[in-house]
């Protein structure tokens, strides 16, 4: 039978002792990690958020406490006063190890079922069955620690700004669409039979709005909803640390986050990030890593080889070259050394982006592989010298369309890397990737689309090209890239009325059409608009990273799984007849069913 604690007050959690604390008394409160009963002598491992401690319960103890600890089961709740004493048996595996909890009083505040898993740090339950008693799977230690680095990482953003002058400012949750690029989450309206909200894919519109009104300097820790196709770092629902400045170009907003940057690794990993951070343009980030989010831990850069190969008897080669393409390569480093399998597997892998397949030549004593007898002893000389590539390594080639052997190329380049472990651990390698394309042409489509978002300014030497080669653009755009991945991204907006209405033709938006879609934003920056710029980082990202976890759902409490569904709540779920008819909805059932209730 639950108890309640009438009488007992917690004095301090379970891990926060110290050998000072030793003969005093005090009151600890928790959950059972394990009981062990080996006959009038029982051991309680009892655990709370700091941590775990061991009470013993033995026959110098008041005969109710043993008769309590006799019925302690995993995961109950207890109570337990008693005092701090050396163990007879240190557990050096424990913070708590050598000292433990004698008992004078224990209660039981809460009995619990067998828990579906075991909470333990390294869980071997499945992904799903955490998911779906989350609760359960919070509790163990490294999903705390997560959270609770997750808790320092924002705190520092907030603390960081405030102190550079940024206020935060709570932005609407339902809003009119803000184009980023996904799906829109919407919301109907009870009000307005037939009209709907959406929830906002990011702060952007209202952030600049702010600059208008004079605000200057805004942050938020804001929430974000994209109805998008997910993968390992994204969420439908996520959290951005999101900033706008007036008054500034792409410099300062990079300056001011570089100091964010920096403090945020000196705090967290203890790591002195040197200043300033790299940067590469995007033709740049392209042509080396074939990524605009390029992973600089380790080398293998991209080769073009085109010219050392066009009058190659090899047919792929030649063939390509001839049609307009291009061919480059790959060196791996000691690459020589994979079998005929690990490197078939790797053509398999670029077929996946696209690529028609994947030439190799291994740089043995001899050389090997399907180009090996096409190549002179010159041409080889210029390939390795071309590379950087030595001994031992092997050539990995893809010929086709540039914007086709780049992708194959940039994703092999870290697929590779991954699979041979040449990426070396604990390293963290910043980069910004600026002057990204302006827009980016929609094959399917046949029209322009924003590579940002249309809000984003040309740059100023690029604006004659806007009439010529709109897709040979470049925007004051710059995203923050860590270890391959993009944390943060941002640019310098557009401010002038007429640019921004020409932005929106270029992307084949009448001019109805644009005053129908953002209206409130022309109407405003016809009040007198600063020049400003801002950026916006993956709040979840960061922790991701900087915990080295793996999925982006690791750092999230509740998050949501693949399908976008919640498998704790069973959210989506149908909804009542009365709920549907309140909004004059109906609603087409797939699965024969439109409502909760009927
Ligand atoms: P952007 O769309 O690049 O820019 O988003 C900024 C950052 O948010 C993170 N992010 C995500 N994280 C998890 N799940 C998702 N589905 C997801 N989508 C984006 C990424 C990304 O770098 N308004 C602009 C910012 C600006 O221009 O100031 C914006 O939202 O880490
Ligand atoms: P094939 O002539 O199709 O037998 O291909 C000979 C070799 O060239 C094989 O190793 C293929 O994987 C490779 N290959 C084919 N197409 C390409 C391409 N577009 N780029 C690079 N290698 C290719």
């Amino acid at each position: 039978m639950a108890e309640n604690m009438t009488g007992l007050k917690r004095t301090r959690r379970c891990a926060e002792i110290d050998q000072a604390a030793l003969g005093q008394e005090m009151v600890l409160m928790g959950w059972c990690h394990k009981q062990r009963d080996l006959g009038g002598l029982v051991f309680i491992t009892l655990r709370d958020r700091s941590g775990e401690i061991q009470l013993l319960v033995d026959d110098s103890c008041p005969q109710a406490a043993r008769d309590t600890a006799a019925q302690v089961r995993s995961e109950y709740v207890l109570a337990a006063r008693g005092i701090l004493q050396e163990r007879s048996s240190a557990n050096p595996a424990m913070p708590t190890g050598r000292v433990e909890l004698r008992v004078l009083e224990l209660r039981i505040l809460s009995e619990a079922k067998t828990p579906p898993f075991y909470i333990e740090e390294d869980v071997q339950a499945n992904e799903s069955l955490r998911l779906k008693y989350r609760y359960l799977d919070l509790r163990r230690p490294d999903m705390q620690r997560k959270l609770v680095l997750r808790h320092r990482i924002a705190k520092l953003a907030r603390d960081y700004f405030d102190r550079a002058g940024f206020l935060e400012i709570e932005t609407p949750m339902l809003t009119r669409s803000t184009p980023e690029g996904a799906r829109d989450y919407l919301v109907p309206s009870r009000v307005y039979p037939g009209r709907f909200f959406a929830l906002p894919q990011s702060p952007q519109l209202f952030k600049q709005l702010l600059m208008l009104s004079g605000y200057d300097r805004y942050m938020q820790i804001a929430r974000c909803f994209r109805d998008e196709d997910l993968r390992a770092d994204r969420q439908p629902e996520f959290t951005q640390i999101d900033l706008e400045m007036a008054f500034v170009d792409v410099d300062d907003v990079i300056a001011v986050n570089e100091g964010y940057l920096s403090e945020l690794f000196r705090t967290v990993m203890n790591i002195e990030i040197e200043l300033p951070i790299a940067r590469l343009t995007y033709a740049e980030a392209m042509r080396r890593f074939g990524s605009d989010k390029p992973d600089l831990r380790f080398g293998m850069e991209l080769a073009d080889v085109s010219d050392l190969v066009a009058a190659s008897p090899f047919k792929v080669f030649s063939d390509t070259l001839a049609g307009g393409g291009t061919v480059r390569l790959i060196a791996v480093p000691g690459g020589a050394a994979m079998t005929r399998k690990e490197i078939d597997a790797l053509g398999e892998y670029v077929k996946t982006y696209r690529a028609k397949g994947l030439a190799w030549l291994a740089l043995d004593s001899e050389p090997r592989g399907p180009v090996a007898k096409f190549v002179t002893p010159e041409q080889l000389d210029a390939l390795t010298a071309r590379s950087g590539a030595a001994g031992g390594d092997l050539l990995l080639f893809v010929a086709d369309k540039e914007p086709v052997v780049l992708e194959a190329l940039g994703q092999l380049r870290c697929e590779v890397a991954r699979r041979r472990g040449l990426i070396p651990p604990d390293t963290y390698r910043l980069v910004w990737v600026t002057e990204f394309p302006l827009l980016e042409y929609d094959e399917e489509d046949q029209r322009f689309v924003a590579k940002h978002h249309p809000f984003t300014s040309p740059m100023e030497e690029d604006l004659p090209l806007l009439d010529t080669d709109p897709g040979a653009v470049r925007a004051r755009a710059y995203d923050i890239v860590l270890n391959g991945t993009e944390l943060g991204g941002g640019s310098i907006r557009i401010h002038d009325q007429a640019l921004q209405q020409r932005m929106f033709s270029l992307l084949g938006m009448s001019r109805e059409e644009s005053w129908r879609r953002f209206g409130f934003l022309l109407e405003a920056f016809q009040y007198g608009v600063p020049p400003h710029g801002g950026l916006a980082y993956g709040l979840d990202r960061i922790v991701m990273l900087l915990s080295a976890s793996d999925s982006i759902r690791d750092v999230i409490a509740f998050p949501k799984v693949q399908t976008s569904a919640c498998l704790m709540t069973d959210a989506p779920n149908l909804v009542d007849r009365k709920q549907l008819d309140e909004l004059e909805l109906s609603v087409k059932a797939p699965e024969g069913r439109d409502t909760a209730d009927g």
